[in-house]
């Protein structure tokens, strides 16, 4: 079994900080919904952010964990049943998704879905609880209860390997349960010590890629070298 995490995703709800921006007051008004139920967007709350936000360039990017979920739910490996996929907040909330949810692909609708999932805690089919949001997880809780065989940290300043080969030796070594950490900001480094909550931290190539091209790496390589005889 693979574990994805999406770590310290920036995806947040508006904060406290800016409710009262006029370019905030303006986006919410048009949607017809309260400052604080909205989701932190760069591409609407740019100039609210540059002003009053710490970290503001990093922050409002909830497209990257779109984008890594549409990757990741529609990969092969997920497909087989082999994939568990977490999303870890900035805010240290961590969002469980169920392998088989179909993921919205409109943008747009995908904001409205995490502004319910932030105010429900839960979106749920008849049978099935699609995504669950529980508050209070550190990276490190999160990692102790999935309780895997081997941690690995993604970065551009981990120590450069081959994915395919590494995967290879891994599965030599008799490694099977595996989760793989991957930043979900744009710009800037973890938050958390890495090195100390990863057994390994890795690079796979000689540039910074995004979030979800690492995703679709380790998904392919991942299915190539545990799941090729299924
Ligand atoms: C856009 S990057 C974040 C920016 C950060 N300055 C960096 O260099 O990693 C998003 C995430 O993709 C992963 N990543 C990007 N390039 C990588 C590389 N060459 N090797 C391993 N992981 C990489 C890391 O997990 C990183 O946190």
């Amino acid at each position: 079994m693979l574990t994805l995490i999406l770590a310290e995703a920036e995806l947040e709800r508006i904060p406290q900080e800016i409710h009262s921006h006029p370019a905030v007051i303006s986006n919410a008004k048009q949607r017809q919904r309260k400052p604080s139920k909205i989701l932190l967007d760069a591409s609407f709350h740019h100039s609210a952010m540059r002003k009053k936000l710490s970290e503001w360039r990093r922050r409002g990017r909830p497209d990257i964990t779109h984008i890594f979920l549409l990757v990741t739910l529609d990969s092969i490996a997920n497909k087989k049943g082999e994939v568990k996929i977490i999303v870890h907040t900035r805010n240290n909330e961590a969002i469980y998704i169920h392998p088989e949810t179909r993921l919205i692909r409109h943008y747009p609708r995908f904001i409205g879905l995490m502004e319910q999932l932030f105010e429900k805690k839960s979106i749920e089919t008849e049978d099935k609880i699609l995504l669950k949001l529980e508050e209070d997880k550190k990276i490190e809780d999160i990692v102790e209860e999935i309780n895997v065989d081997r941690i690995i940290g993604f970065s551009t300043k981990g120590r450069r390997i081959n994915l395919l080969e590494y995967f290879q030796s891994l599965r030599e070594d008799g490694y099977k349960d595996i989760a793989c950490i991957v930043g979900g900001f744009p710009s800037g480094d973890y938050h958390c010590n890495l090195g100390k909550i990863a057994d390994d931290v890795i690079s796979i190539y000689d540039d910074m890629l995004s979030a979800w091209t690492i995703a679709s790496e380790i998904t392919v390589n991942y299915e190539n070298i545990f799941l090729c005889s299924q």
